[in-house]
């Protein structure tokens, strides 16, 4: 069955040219009057407005049968003007699509003068529009073999404006932007029986050959002779061989130091020898999601031709149970050269980030940045509402920041102070993998991590939580989330 595929336009015509199922139309509570424009539709709408039925309030999404070249008028309720901005635009926009969607509809027109005003622009307000409702509509149906006739999907999204300006810049950055996150999603969501380590090593290989990257494939044995004995470690109980996977995009100057990128590739984390209970151990497939917003994002680097370098590493093992598993108690010697010593076979993540960090760093990258689902404690700390990010250096976490304002990806920081350190001293080895108070989970995850940095910038964010989402609302839909994708576009984009 072929996927089904929305594609979005910016077109310059006049409202009563239009011809489209619904026509989408913004207003501001208390703003309820009606330009010039819309002298077709006065009657129709003046009278739904005089009548109290619509007030603009934020949420509020009233469709009214017009039965003319618009077969339905849709007032789309924005809420306070003064409150109003890109995260209630974008959420609006992916609640209606999905309306939109879910009764039927295969096309629709968005009427963008309605939708901006002097705060918001409208070559940022296409962006976010267009972004809203190619990753709103996402839907994960790979693997519905029944009733695939009552699966819905619009086709086509038509922005109308009366500017002459020129959107095509905004629109592919959109497209590939969405492209990137749902292609993560796609393989986040694909289940652990299909999605190993080789799957994945072998989807990079792809990529690299459609976008001329440079890509290594290193296999069991090739990690075990470069001395990964932490990654080799986790990985040995499962029949799922781990692989390595190095990616390079060059879009600037040899010369110049690359961004690292370090992305988790957990295939499946039952725990090991400390298995999950259930229903701890449902959804941890999602524990590749670092890895596959990595390999996702250096794609969409490339086809969007950002004047950066930047290197990708993805360490993909799955954390399994055998009589060959590793053990609490065991010592791995890291890439590095440091000893670890196990005390919690559950917390790999850092284990396998260990040995692909120390890798990357003697490449001596401008900065190192880390994404992992790394911490059920993230969810404790930020909830689904924000991921929790820690750094070593000012200047990147002030450029992580800025790159979640713009992104509209909520990101928050915590501190990296000293004290944690002893937490994770050993008495056997020169470290421990856990905290054995089990206290403030996610910084002692990013304490570990930092031993493998050396000197290096560096920044750990932990998706632990917002890998995953439980709820289709705005651009979210029920399973993996995609998350980073945009942060890390949108603090590409802007590099320097
Ligand atoms: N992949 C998990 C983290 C996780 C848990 C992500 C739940 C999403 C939902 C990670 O490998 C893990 O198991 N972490 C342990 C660490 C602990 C043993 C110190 C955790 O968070 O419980
Ligand atoms: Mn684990
Ligand atoms: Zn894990």
């Amino acid at each position: 069955m072929e996927k089904a595929t929305t594609s979005v336009r910016v077109l310059k015509v006049e409202l009563t040219k239009i011809k489209d199922n619904d026509l989408l139309i913004g207003f501001f509570k208390e703003k309820l009057r009606l330009g010039n424009e819309f002298r077709e539709f006065e009657n129709i709408i003046s009278s739904y407005i005089k009548d109290n039925d619509f007030k603009g309030e934020k949420g509020e999404v009233k469709s009214i049968y017009a039965n003319k070249n618009v077969k339905n008028i849709v007032l789309v309720g924005l809420g306070e003007e003064e409150r109003y901005n890109f995260e209630v635009l974008t959420n609006t926009i992916g609640d209606v699509s999905k309306r939109l969607r879910d009764n039927g509809t295969q096309s629709f027109s968005i009427y963008l003068n309605s939708f901006i005003n002097s705060k918001l622009k409208g070559d940022e307000a296409v962006e976010k529009i267009t972004l809203a409702c190619l990753i709103g509509l996402y839907k994960f149906t790979e693997y519905k073999t029944k009733d695939m006739d009552k699966i819905k999907a619009i086709k086509q999204i038509t922005i109308l404006t009366n500017s002459n300006k020129n959107f095509d810049r905004e629109l592919k950055y959109s497209s590939v932007v969405a492209e990137a996150l749902n292609k993560t999603r796609d393989f986040v969501n694909t289940p652990p029986n299909i999605a190993t380590p080789e799957y994945i090593a072998s989807y990079a290989k792809e990529i690299a050959k459609n976008y001329s990257l440079k890509c290594s494939v290193f296999d069991e044995k090739q990690i075990e002779k470069m001395k990964m004995g932490c990654l080799i470690g986790v990985a040995q109980g499962s029949v799922n061989k781990p692989r390595l996977v190095v990616l390079e995009y060059h879009g600037n100057d040899k010369k110049q130091k690359p961004i690292a990128l370090v992305g988790k590739g957990v295939t499946f984390d039952s725990g090991g020898l400390n298995l999950k209970p259930y229903p701890y151990i449902l959804n941890m497939k999602d524990d590749k999601g670092g890895a596959l917003a990595s390999i996702h994002v250096i794609e969409a680097c490339a086809r969007l031709k950002f004047p950066i370098n930047l290197v990708v590493i993805t360490p993909l093992c799955e954390n399994m149970i055998d009589a060959t598993s590793f053990r609490p108690d065991d010592i791995l010697t890291a890439y590095n050269g440091m000893t670890v010593e196990i005390k919690n076979t559950d917390a790999e993540g850092r284990l396998i980030l260990a040995d692909a960090l120390s890798y990357v760093a003697e490449l001596k990258p401008e900065v190192i940045i880390d994404i992992a689902t790394l911490t059920g404690a993230s969810m404790i700390t930020l909830g689904y509402v924000a991921t929790p990010f820690l750094s070593t250096d000012e200047k990147l976490s002030q450029k992580v920041k800025a790159a979640s304002q713009k992104s509209l990806e909520k990101v928050w920081e915590l501190p990296l102070w000293p004290e944690f350190e002893d937490n994770l001293k050993s008495d056997v080895a020169d470290i421990k993998n856990i905290s054995e108070e089990g206290d403030a989970g996610v910084i002692i995850g990013a304490t570990f991590l930092k031993n493998f940095v050396n000197d290096v910038p560096w920044v750990h964010i932990d998706i632990g939580t917002t890998v995953w989402s439980k709820v289709d609302k705005g651009i979210l839909t029920k399973g993996a989330t995609g998350a980073t994708v945009r942060l890390m576009m949108e603090m590409f984009r802007e590099w320097r």
